[in-house]
């Protein structure tokens, strides 16, 4: 079974075709990086009129490069929530409406379950009970999956998604977007003790996380450091702090990070005994964050490579080929996005 999967909930347009779940014929992703760059994140405004430029031309090409024409697919899966309203219209509209042009089952996919999907696209295939750390720049989630389709959220963010901290502890530092990357980066030349971050207190039992606090910190630690006080605007952090300071501070924030997540997720795994323990979303790129999970999970760890990790339409046609399979279409006159979409 071969299904199309578009993705357009923030600011990349994605498209892939993936067969029976877990082959992706093709993987065709339009960054929006360099436009956000000038903004230091996603403009929302801006990231829409984009989507509309390059969605038909990415969904062409990835099916070109599948070697598929509209004979071929059985159906398609498009993001249907959580995300930006504007951006998800675009590929929600899109789907529906070639769904309806040619005669295609519509499958609706919440963008947050479908990241773990991601480690479907590799070998090999993740058992259940299924562990999960999805974590990008508009969430961070700790679910347990019984089944592809039967899932449960055990803890989520209070206030910001981890990769939301490093964009914006980035742009403090006046680092470019996206944080993750260039945090990651700089923290290889600081040094990780140089300050001490404190990590949020949510109580022995929550599987919760919460980083706003964390970005504070550094911004007080920051305006201290250049012997100004909290008065400060974060704009003119930049110009008064050195390289060395810029190090020392990536470093020691991505440490306290990794520790929290990977903190979490060893709770959930004494909790829940899982067979399998998948990390997911953009900042499961994050090689140390890896590096780490791997020395503390007890488990053999399969990470799936970076292009399936930050937003793509393969993970969403690998879910939607479960959804197919229980028969839950949506109906393309009435498909509706939903910014908040929550995980049920
Ligand atoms: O999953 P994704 O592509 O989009 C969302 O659904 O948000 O994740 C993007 C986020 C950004 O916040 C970015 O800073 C972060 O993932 N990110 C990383 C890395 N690459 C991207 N965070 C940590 N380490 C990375 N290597
Ligand atoms: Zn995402």
């Amino acid at each position: 079974m071969k299904l199309l999967g578009i993705e357009t909930s923030c600011d990349e347009t994605a498209a892939a075709v993936v067969e029976d779940g877990c082959h992706a014929l093709s993987n065709v992703v339009a960054s929006q990086i360099d436009i956000h760059k000038e903004y230091g994140g996603v403009v929302p405004e801006v990231a829409a009129r984009s989507h509309i430029e390059v969605i038909l031309p990415v969904i062409h090409e990835a099916m070109e490069k599948a070697g598929t024409d509209w004979d071929d697919i059985d159906g398609i899966a498009v993001t249907a929530g959580p995300g930006l309203l504007g951006s998800l219209l675009i590929g929600t509209l899109t789907a529906r409406t070639l769904a309806l042009i040619h005669g295609k089952p519509l499958y609706a996919v919440n963008h947050v379950v479908a990241h773990t999907f991601a480690n479907f696209l590799i070998d090999p295939q993740p058992q259940f009970p299924l562990l999960a750390l999805s974590v990008s720049g508009g969430h961070s989630h700790l679910l347990l999956f019984e089944s592809p389709l039967e899932y449960r959220l055990l803890g989520r963010t209070r206030d910001d998604a981890a990769g939301e901290a490093f964009d914006k502890v980035a742009k403090i530092m006046g680092l470019p977007y996206p944080g993750g990357i260039s945090i990651g980066k700089a923290a290889i030349q600081g040094d990780e003790h140089a300050y001490d971050l404190p990590k949020a207190k949510l109580g022995p039992e929550s599987l919760d996380f919460s980083f706003s606090g964390l970005k504070t910190a550094v911004l007080r630690t920051l305006q201290k450091e250049v012997g100004a006080d909290f008065r400060l605007p974060s704009s003119q952090i930049p110009g008064r702090i050195n390289q060395d300071q810029v190090n020392n501070m990536a470093a020691s924030f991505h440490r306290t990070v990794y520790e929290t997540l990977v903190g979490q997720l060893l709770k959930a795994y004494k909790l829940y005994s899982p067979k399998s323990v998948v990390i997911a979303g953009g900042v499961a790129a994050n090689q140390r964050l890896r590096e780490e999970v791997s020395r503390q999970i007890p488990l053999e760890m399969h990470y799936a490579p970076m292009q399936y990790c930050t937003d793509n339409g393969a993970m969403i046609a690998s879910m939607g080929y479960y959804l197919a399979q229980a028969g839950r279409s949506a109906d393309p006159l009435k498909l509706t996005t939903d910014p908040s979409l929550a995980i049920s």
